[in-house]
């Protein structure tokens, strides 16, 4: 389906017709980015992944501190190794991503969850621009003993795991926008 056809659907009749909206490539893409959890084997370009790292190192974050790390996994082994360190997963928890992200901040960092949500949101974004799919995998970052021993995945002693992106090409349609959950926005207007 056209965009501009989602984009009606979503925010109503008649806004597309607004240059300022129909245009607007970042507002188009935030308001269709999906999770995607089927990818196909090919691995995703070096330039895209330079891309999506730079827009994770340019997301705001608390006084600027940026204390943050982001270790890129393409290599299969290593991906398999870890696979097998994190437990209770019947299947792939990464859903079989060629390229598997994970961001890490300073162990005791004031800001590690809003830091971590707006690199990873760049990220989903930039991904999704790109024509890539992408999905925040939540094991490692709600295990804080896992999170903390991954030296040996590339991530700096000091630093835990707070989040995980995996990114590769979608494998099938991409899903449809969200309808977002209704009654959850105030207006508070004179
Ligand atoms: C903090 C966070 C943790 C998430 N963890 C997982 C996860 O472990 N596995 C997964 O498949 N999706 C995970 N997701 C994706 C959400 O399920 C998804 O964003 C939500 O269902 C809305 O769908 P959408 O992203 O397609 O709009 C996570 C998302 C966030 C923001």
């Amino acid at each position: 389906m056209p965009y501009h056809t989602l984009l009606e659907g979503i925010l109503g009749r008649g806004i597309m017709a607004n240059w300022r909206y129909s245009m607007n490539t970042i507002i188009t893409h935030i308001l269709t980015r999906r999770s995607v959890r089927s990818f196909t084997e090919e691995q995703i370009r070096d330039e895209d992944l330079d891309l999506i790292l730079q827009a994770a190192t340019l997301a705001p974050n608390g006084m600027n501190q940026e204390p943050w790390h982001f270790t890129a996994i393409q290599d299969p082994e290593t991906l398999r190794k870890l696979e097998e360190k994190v437990d209770g997963t019947a299947d792939s928890f990464f859903y079989h991503a060629p390229t598997l992200i994970l961001v890490s901040i300073e162990i005791g960092n004031a800001y590690e969850k809003e830091d971590t949500a707006c690199a990873m949101t760049n990220m989903m974004q930039a991904a999704h621009a790109l024509g890539l799919g992408s999905v925040w995998c939540n094991r490692i970052n709600h295990d804080p003993k896992l999170g903390v021993q991954l030296s040996s995945f590339g991530v700096p002693e000091g630093y835990k795991v707070t989040g995980t992106l995996a990114v590769g090409y979608p494998k099938g349609a991409y899903s449809s926008p969200r309808i977002p959950k209704q009654g959850t926005i105030t207006y508070i207007r004179s």
